[in-house]
């Protein structure tokens, strides 16, 4: 298939809009990652997405919309408590999993009786979603299982060939997906951590959230995509766990191991005083290890006490399969 590229004017997005509306999918910007849309009622072009991405049809997609008001067709009922956190972070990095409506197809929530819905805080996403006026099923634009994509070249790289059009934009503003919060059970839960912390839901709340992020590889997960692999550069990626100090000396002396040996090695450490920066480059750190060929990148731990630390670690521990040294 061959890919249009387009630009960020008024008639290119009326022209993904076009796209959409005609049954094809488009890579497009939102402020989290970019993601690979197409018209969620459009059964036949959703399983596109799961084609052109590679990624197994019972792992169920975000549904984007333009506006607020739109949830309605989309799910059957918003509870007070998702109303509030719609008001206080809708557009933004926020997704919802409610009761879904009739109107969206299994296919969109691979079967499950409920639906992910957020409205995207990128400028073009939003014109996007209003040209076509109704709501867009995207997954993140990457190849499943490698990381997700926060830059244009990420998504040529991966998306090039096996999608109508991709919208060439900007680097994503925050890096990291959207904190995915179930909001069907008594009490709301994250599945997913991100840049919309528990404590801020917690605060327009008044009341508890629970989290449930590190459930990987159980029968019945509840965030479907936790169970499969992701986030994975080519390299192997062992994390340290430990004082800080032999954590050093036992990375430093594996490097050298491992160098020797003739492997290219990459060490990951972050800065704690900057996480937003380090959330940011995240995945785009691990595309770059990929370039120069790197097989081995050895990772200092994120302190998980600090909320945006903690979805730093979330996503460090995907894509590294789990696997972790103890020092
Ligand atoms: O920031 C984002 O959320 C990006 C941009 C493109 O919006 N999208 C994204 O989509 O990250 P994806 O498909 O890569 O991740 C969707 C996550 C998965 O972990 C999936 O399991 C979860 O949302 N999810 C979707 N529908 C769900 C549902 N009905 N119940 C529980 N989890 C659900
Ligand atoms: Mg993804």
């Amino acid at each position: 298939m061959d890919t249009k590229i387009l630009g960020t004017t008024v008639d290119n997005i009326k022209e993904a809009a076009d796209i959409l509306r005609a049954g094809g999918i488009v890579a497009f910007p939102t402020e989290t990652v970019y993601g690979i849309g197409a018209i969620a009622y459009d059964e036949a072009a959703v399983a596109k997405i799961y084609q052109a991405k590679g990624r197994p049809s019972d792992n169920p997609m975000i549904v984007h919309i333009g506006e607020t008001s739109q949830v309605r067709d989309v799910v059957r009922e918003v509870s007070g408590d998702a109303g509030k956190l719609m008001n206080r972070f809708w557009p933004g990095p926020l997704t919802l999993v409610m009761k879904k409506s009739y109107n969206v197809p299994d296919i969109v929530t691979g079967g499950l009786d409920t639906v992910a819905v957020r409205v995207p805080g990128n400028d073009i996403a939003r014109k996007l979603l209003l040209y076509t006026s109704l709501p867009i099923a995207a997954p993140s634009a990457n190849l499943s299982g490698k990381p997700s994509a926060t830059s244009f070249s990420h998504v040529f790289h991966d998306l090039n060939g096996r999608v109508d059009a991709i919208i060439k934009a900007d680097d994503s503003k925050l890096g990291i997906e959207s904190t995915v919060v179930d909001m069907t059970g008594r009490t709301p839960t994250v599945l997913r951590p991100g840049m919309i912390l528990p404590s801020q839901i917690s605060d327009v709340l008044k009341s508890m959230v629970d989290v449930k992020c590190d459930t990987v590889d159980t029968e019945s997960p509840l965030s479907p995509g936790l169970k499969y692999k992701h986030y994975s550069p080519k390299a192997k990626i062992t994390i340290y766990k430990g004082p800080e100090s032999l954590v050093k000396v036992k990375i430093d002396s594996d490097k050298k191991d491992l160098i020797q040996k003739g492997h290219r090695v990459g060490v990951m450490r972050f800065d704690e005083s900057m996480l937003a920066f380090e959330v940011k480059n995240f995945f785009k750190r691990l595309r770059e290890y990929d370039e120069m060929k790197v097989t081995h990148i050895l990772a200092y731990t994120v302190n998980t006490n600090d909320e945006l630390g903690f979805a730093l670690m979330d996503r460090l521990l995907k894509a590294s399969g789990y696997n972790i040294v103890e020092v």
